[in-house]
């Protein structure tokens, strides 16, 4: 197979980590993939904030939760009985992504710079998960710490770290096509 198809069908959403920090080289050549994703009227939401504290992001993440826990039972792969930590996994990286409020195709682009970041991540030998939870961040108090302009919204994180876990392929639906 190709390797951009390999990266592909072997990307997973992954929530178990190595206690291993990844070099910030390599965070760059992710965070410079996510800039190549194409985005409505070359507009470039995206923004990035980086974490690679572990207290900083075990703190966040206690405080996401406390918002977050609600809806756990409906995510998918989630299992708290393998965690203490249910938004970023213990991973060692954690990106957030905003783009401007008033941008209406800013989720669109987002999601293709995800994919980018996540597709590239792998090809680098690394392992990712997107993290929607990461937007109740903005009900707490614990934003301050991105220091985030007024026009600016949180979107989505992505976490990376070395993988310590191998989840199985969640099968695809297939009978989403209509050949017209
Ligand atoms: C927009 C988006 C938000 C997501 N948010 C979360 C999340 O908050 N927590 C989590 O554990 N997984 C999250 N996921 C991961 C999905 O659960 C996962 O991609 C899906 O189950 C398919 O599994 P796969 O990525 O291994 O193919 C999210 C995925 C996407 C695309």
């Amino acid at each position: 197979m190709h390797e951009p198809l390999k990266t592909i069908y072997t990307r997973r959403a992954v929530r178990k980590y190595k206690n291993q920090a990844v070099d910030k080289k390599l965070i760059d050549e992710i965070i410079a993939a996510g800039r190549m994703a194409p985005s409505a009227m070359n507009r470039q939401p995206w923004k990035f904030y980086v974490l690679t504290d572990r207290k900083q992001i075990e703190s966040l993440s206690a405080a996401i939760a406390k918002i977050a826990e609600k809806y756990f039972h409906l995510s998918h792969g989630m299992d708290s009985s393998r965690t203490t930590d249910m938004i970023f996994y213990h991973a060692p990286v954690v990106i957030f992504i905003t783009a401007p409020k008033d941008n209406e195709w800013a989720a669109i682009d987002i999601g293709m710079c995800s994919q980018n970041m996540m597709l590239a991540a792998k090809s680098l030998g690394l392992d990712t998960c997107p993290v929607g939870f990461a937007k109740y961040l903005a009900q707490t108090d614990k934003i301050s710490q991105l220091a985030l302009p007024a026009d600016e919204e949180l979107k989505l994180a992505i976490i990376i770290g070395f993988g310590d876990e191998e989840p199985a392929v969640h099968e695809r639906k297939k009978d989403n096509v209509r050949w017209l």
